[in-house]
């Protein structure tokens, strides 16, 4: 008896684990919940796959339990040997022509997917965007825009957009699960891949490789805006002037601070493709502060006053004087006013 309760519980157990670990998922961070070409064909190959393997686990449990009771040695039979079939033909022929038809159903379609989503015959006439994977951020350079971005990439609904991936450092693996599917980011060769995403929102990106002790704050996010407004947003980016002041006098002071601390020696402001730092020309309409941590001028502050505290291992730390935290706090108000767009990952609904 209380063998059979301990099973149940067991069973009640994991019942509940699953359920709740299954809240644990957020919104447009799933590859099961498709939201652009590249995952939506990834889904039809697990859909297809799965079916398949359930076929054949179900098939292989009845037949298996139909031999066990009907084929079971009865009494009396206990000298009986039954007819033996070793080496028949029909059945050898079965067995190894249906694994093949089943192998042909999953890889036909497969190879056809791998070589639609490699196919660039549109490229030349679409977006571009050079991406740079760097130790733990994303470096973003729309080609012939005169834009750069890091970080939160914005793309237009309902085109191929089509990546030209490169590292600085070591290998990373480009992956927003929801849109696409992954692609490694190596520092000897240029790997190419598109992501579509079909509807408007805001898609999570990770790091998918392990490349150094911060790898899992290594995420990103791509923004996937209505097309006019990703013409509005390209607009807005090319406008912005560095030189421009702020209206605010601390956020004026930040910006002196900025430039007498050498942080436009790796961070550029506006169009410059360098890629030391990311780019911070629309710092104030990011998703989050440093990959990962909620966008709060009290969260800047603490980045910028001792940044390998928050990811160890990041290229920034050593690199500027200590700042008094008056001062981190004036180069706060200055980073967070950079807001050139109206199109910012809150007009598309913000994050889940
Ligand atoms: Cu970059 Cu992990």
């Amino acid at each position: 008896m209380n063998g059979w309760m301990g099973k149940i519980r067991a069973v009640l157990m994991l019942s509940i684990l699953s359920l709740v670990l299954a809240a644990c998922g957020k919104e447009n961070l799933t590859a099961l919940d498709p939201k652009g070409y590249g995952a939506d064909t990834s889904m039809d190959m697990i859909i297809l796959t799965t079916l398949i393997m359930v076929v054949v686990f179900l098939v292989v449990i009845i037949v298996y339990s139909i031999v066990l009771v009907r084929f079971r040695r009865k009494k009396g039979q206990e000298n009986y040997i039954p007819k033996q079939v070793e080496g028949n033909h029909t059945l050898e022929m079965v067995w190894t022509a249906i694994p093949i038809v089943l192998v042909l159903i999953m890889g036909v379609p497969a190879v056809m997917t791998v070589f639609d989503l490699a196919d660039e015959s549109e490229a030349s006439d679409s977006i571009n965007i050079e991406v740079t994977g760097n130790q733990y951020w994303w470096h973003f350079n729309y080609a012939g825009e005169e834009v750069v971005t890091s970080q939160d990439l914005y793309i237009p609904t309902g085109e191929k957009v089509y990546l030209n991936m490169q590292s600085s450092d070591v290998i990373h693996s480009f992956w927003v699960p929801s849109i696409s599917g992954k692609m490694d980011v190596n520092p000897e060769n240029v790997n190419t891949m598109y992501i579509e995403a079909y509807e408007e929102g805001v898609y999570w990106g990770k790091c998918a490789e392990l490349c150094g002790p911060s790898h899992s704050l290594m995420d990103f996010k791509v923004i996937a805006v209505s097309p006019e407004e990703f013409d509005q947003w390209i607009a807005d980016m090319q406008s912005v002037d560095p030189a421009d002041e702020p209206q605010d006098a601390v956020a004026q002071e930040g910006k002196e601070l900025f430039e007498a601390n050498n942080c436009m020696g790796c961070h550029a402001i506006g169009s410059s493709p360098s890629a030391v730092g990311p780019n911070l020309t629309n710092f104030g309409d990011r998703t989050k502060i440093a990959g990962f941590l909620e966008p709060t001028e009290e969260n800047l502050v603490d980045w910028i006053m001792d940044p390998e505290s928050i990811k160890p291992g990041n290229k920034m730390t050593g690199k500027y004087p200590n700042l008094s935290e008056d001062e981190a706090s004036s180069i706060a108000a200055y980073l967070m006013q950079l807001k050139p767009s109206e199109v910012t990952p809150e007009s598309v609904g913000g994050i889940n």
